[in-house]
C-alpha cells in the first residue's frame, strides 16, 4: 500500500503552525524507502546541495568525488580556473570514472578507457570508429550547475534552478563578519551512520537538548539563551542565535575560545553563537574563533555519510601552539558530538516503532519548526507535481 496519498501530505499541515501549536512530522518520512524515493525529487535533484570546500580543489586538475542521494559526483578545477561538477557515471557502460580525489589531466575510465577533460567532455573513445552514428559530443558526463557560497562548493541537478546567491540574502548580513570564504581549516573527517539524514540535521538544528543531553558540556551556551530569527520563506535556509553567558565562549575547558577570534565580529556577535541551516546538506556550528561544518549526503532511509570539519581564521595557524589547541577543542567537541550520535542512533530506533509519535516541541525547538516549513513547502510542491494541473498552487514563494 502507497503511503503518498493526499490524506499523508495534509497531515503535515499540523507540523508548520506557531511552534506551541505544531507537532512533529509523521516518522515514516524517516524510515519510509518510498518517501526517501519522493524525497529524491521533491528536494535532493531541486535543490542546492553543498560538496566541500573551495580550498579542497585549488589547482588546476585537482578534483575529489562525493555522492547526494546515490549520485556519483565528481568537483574539478578546470583549465580556466573555474569549479566544474558533473556526474562521475561513464557514458558509455556506467563505470565510475573517478574514485577518491587527487590531481589530473582529466578522467579515464578505468574499464575501457573512454577519456573525459576536467570539464566531463569525452575526448576519447577507443575502437568506436566502426560503431554507426556515434557522435562523441552527445556522450560527455553530464554537468552539474555549480556555485560558490563564502568557500562552501554546492551542486544543483536541476539545470533551471534559481541561483543559490539570490536566495540567500536575509542570511548574509549575518554572516558577514566571520568571512567564511577566508577561513582554512585540516582535512575534515568523513563518515556513514545509519539513521536518517533529517535525524542528524534535527540534531544540529536543536536548542533544546543543549542544556539537558549536554549538561555540563554546554552550560554556557544555555538553551535559554536561543533565539530564532525569521526569515523569508524563499530563502535556501535560516538561522538560531545563542546567547552565551560570557563572550567568546568555546568548547573546551577554559569555556573560552583559544584560537584567534574572527578579527571583525561585533561585541554583540561576541555574545553569542550562530547555528547557520541550509538543508538538505549542510549546516554549520559558528563559534567565534572556530566554524563547524556538517555536510550530509543522504544515502537511502536509514543511512547518510556526514563530512565533518573545522576552519579557523589564517593567522591560527602562525600559532605555534595551533594543534595543541585545537586537540584540546576537538576533545572537548568529540565528547558532545558522542552524545549526539548515541542518541541519534536511538532516535531512529525509536522512529521505527508502532509506537513513535508526533510529538509536541518547546519554544526552545523552533528551529524544528523552520525546518518544517521549508521541508512541506518542497514536499507540497512536489507532490502538487505529481497530481497534475488541478492541483492548487504551490506555497513555496508564499511570505511567512
Ligand atoms: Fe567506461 Fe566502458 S564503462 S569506458
Amino acid at each position: 500500500m502507497t503511503l503518498l496519498t493526499d490524506k499523508f501530505f495534509d497531515s503535515f499541515a499540523s507540523s508548520v503552525k506557531p511552534t506551541e501549536e505544531a507537532e512533529t512530522l509523521p516518522p515514516e518520512i524517516y524510515t519510509s524507502q518510498e518517501f526517501y524515493e519522493f524525497e529524491k525529487d521533491a528536494l535532493f535533484y531541486r535543490e542546492w546541495l553543498c560538496v566541500g570546500r573551495d580550498e579542497w580543489i585549488a589547482e588546476v586538475g585537482d578534483f575529489f568525488t562525493t555522492s547526494h542521494a546515490n549520485e556519483p559526483i565528481i568537483i574539478s578545477r578546470g583549465r580556466d580556473g573555474e569549479i566544474k561538477a558533473m556526474s562521475a557515471v561513464c557514458q558509455h557502460r556506467a563505470m565510475l570514472v573517478a574514485e577518491g580525489k587527487g590531481n589530473t589531466r582529466g578522467f579515464t575510465c578505468p574499464y575501457h578507457h573512454w577519456s573525459y577533460d576536467l570539464d566531463g567532455k569525452l575526448v576519447g573513445a577507443p575502437a568506436m570508429g566502426r560503431t554507426c552514428n556515434f557522435d562523441k559530443a552527445q556522450y560527455n558526463l553530464p554537468k552539474l550547475k555549480v556555485e560558490l557560497w563564502h568557500g562552501f562548493i554546492f551542486v544543483n541537478f536541476d539545470p533551471e534552478a534559481e541561483s543559490l546567491a539570490s536566495r540567500m540574502g536575509p542570511i548574509e548580513p549575518v554572516v558577514a563578519n566571520y568571512e567564511f570564504a577566508s577561513l582554512r581549516g585540516p582535512e575534515p573527517l568523513s563518515h556513514e551512520y545509519p539513521w536518517n539524514w533529517k535525524v542528524q540535521f534535527e540534531n544540529n538544528n536543536d536548542g533544546y537538548h543543549a542544556s539537558r543531553l549536554h549538561q555540563g558540556l554546554h552550560d554556557f551556551v544555555p538553551s535559554s539563551l536561543a533565539s530564532f530569527p525569521e526569515v523569508p520563506r524563499e530563502t535556501a535556509g535560516y538561522y538560531r542565535l545563542n546567547g552565551s553567558t560570557h563572550p567568546n565562549a568555546s568548547f573546551n575547558p577554559t569555556e573560552k575560545a583559544l584560537l584567534p577570534v574572527f578579527p571583525k565580529l561585533t561585541e554583540e556577535e561576541q555574545s553569542r553563537l550562530l547555528f547557520v541551516n541550509l538543508p538538505p546538506t549542510l549546516s554549520l556550528v559558528v563559534l567565534n574563533d572556530v566554524v563547524i561544518y556538517l555536510i550530509m549526503d543522504a544515502r537511502s532511509p536509514t543511512t547518510h555519510g556526514l563530512t565533518f570539519g573545522s576552519l579557523y581564521h589564517p593567522s591560527a595557524f602562525e600559532d605555534p601552539e595551533f594543534e595543541e589547541k585545537r586537540r584540546i577543542n576537538d576533545e572537548h567537541t568529540a565528547d558532545i558530538v558522542a552524545q549526539d550520535l548515541h542518541v541519534d542512533l536511538l532516535v531512529q530506533q525509536g522512529l521505527s516503532s508502532r509506537f513513535a509519535p508526533r510529538g509536541r516541541y518547546s519554544w526552545q525547538e523552533d528551529a524544528q519548526r523552520q525546518l518544517n516549513v521549508w521541508l512541506v513547502d518542497r514536499y507540497q510542491q512536489e507532490w502538487d507535481r505529481r497530481r497534475g494541473p488541478s492541483a492548487p498552487v504551490p506555497r513555496l514563494h508564499a511570505t511567512s
